[in-house]
């Protein structure tokens, strides 16, 4: 194994907004005492830090069903078959194909996921939007190169000791003994609406949900003066830390100052 992946775990397969790749050195010494128990990312996103602390057991949720069909896919040892190309005239036609096999309801299948991959590859900035008719609508990207994968197998033993739901994060169905890793997409303050549509009265009902879970829960988040407060109003412990330049949600690269809320059992 490579030293980087040797110390942070395998890297996502994706290319993920707000993955939390850098903040696994610190989320281990907060999980390892717990690591006999199941880690539950209710917003599992990239995988990336589930793919950091690597537990031996896992439900990883995402609202997202084609991120859980991609990886439910990955768990059966996936091989793309599909021609890759970085080429906008590829990159269109397969964008159509793979909304095409959405609005046939579809987009469970080998193909949808293999679309999946190809275009969150080769889309602009690893974004993942869809319009109102749930068509994705994110433009061909700007990449120089892209050195795609075809065999997924390294994943196949990993992912298939996990299990992978897809929808909201209230029917997660959380056991007590459960330690909740929780990143769901950041507040931006002054706006009611996130891009991805997590309004605020969803991060105070997130913030709830946590706080009533009996288990170990981390939360990460950026760190506006309402989520402060939020967290210390419920009696979760807080720690600051600057997030490295890369894209978040919007696709926006300016670094954040982030929060991880903590709560012992
Ligand atoms: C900041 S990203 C998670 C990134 C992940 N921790 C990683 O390192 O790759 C937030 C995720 O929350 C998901 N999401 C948004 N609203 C949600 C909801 N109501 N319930 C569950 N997941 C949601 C998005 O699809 C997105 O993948």
């Amino acid at each position: 194994m490579p030293q980087e992946a040797a110390r942070h775990g395998p890297k996502s397969p994706l290319k993920w907004a707000g993955g939390k790749r850098w903040l696994v050195p610190h989320l281990k010494p907060l999980w390892q005492p717990h690591a006999h128990r199941r880690l539950v990312e209710p917003f599992c996103g990239g995988l990336a830090v589930t793919l950091g602390l690597m537990p031996e057991r896992a439900l990883l949720n995402d609202v997202n069903p084609h991120l859980i069909n991609f990886y439910r896919w990955l768990k059966t040892g996936l091989r793309l078959e599909i021609e890759m190309r970085n080429d906008a005239a590829l990159y269109y036609a397969y964008r159509a194909r793979f909304n095409c096999l959405v609005q046939k309801d579809q987009a469970d299948g080998k193909e949808a996921a293999e679309l999946f991959y190809y275009l969150n590859r080769t889309g602009y900035n690893g974004l993942c939007r869809f319009n109102r008719r749930g068509e994705f609508n994110v433009p061909f990207g700007k990449y120089r190169q892209i050195n795609y994968a075809t065999d997924f197998s390294a994943y196949q033993h990993v992912l298939s000791r996990w299990e992978f739901t897809s929808g909201p994060f209230e029917d997660v169905p959380l056991l007590p003994d459960d330690f909740v890793y929780a990143d769901p997409p950041f507040d931006v303050e002054f706006r009611q609406y996130s891009r991805e549509g997590f309004t605020w009265e969803d991060q105070v009902r997130l913030a709830e949900w946590l706080a009533r879970h009996p288990g170990p829960v981390v939360l990460s988040n950026q760190a506006t003066d309402r989520i402060v407060h939020l967290y210390q109003r419920l009696g979760f412990e807080l720690r600051y830390y600057e997030a490295p330049r890369m894209i978040n949600c919007t696709g926006d690269r300016t670094p954040a100052r982030e929060v991880l809320a903590l709560k012992a059992p």
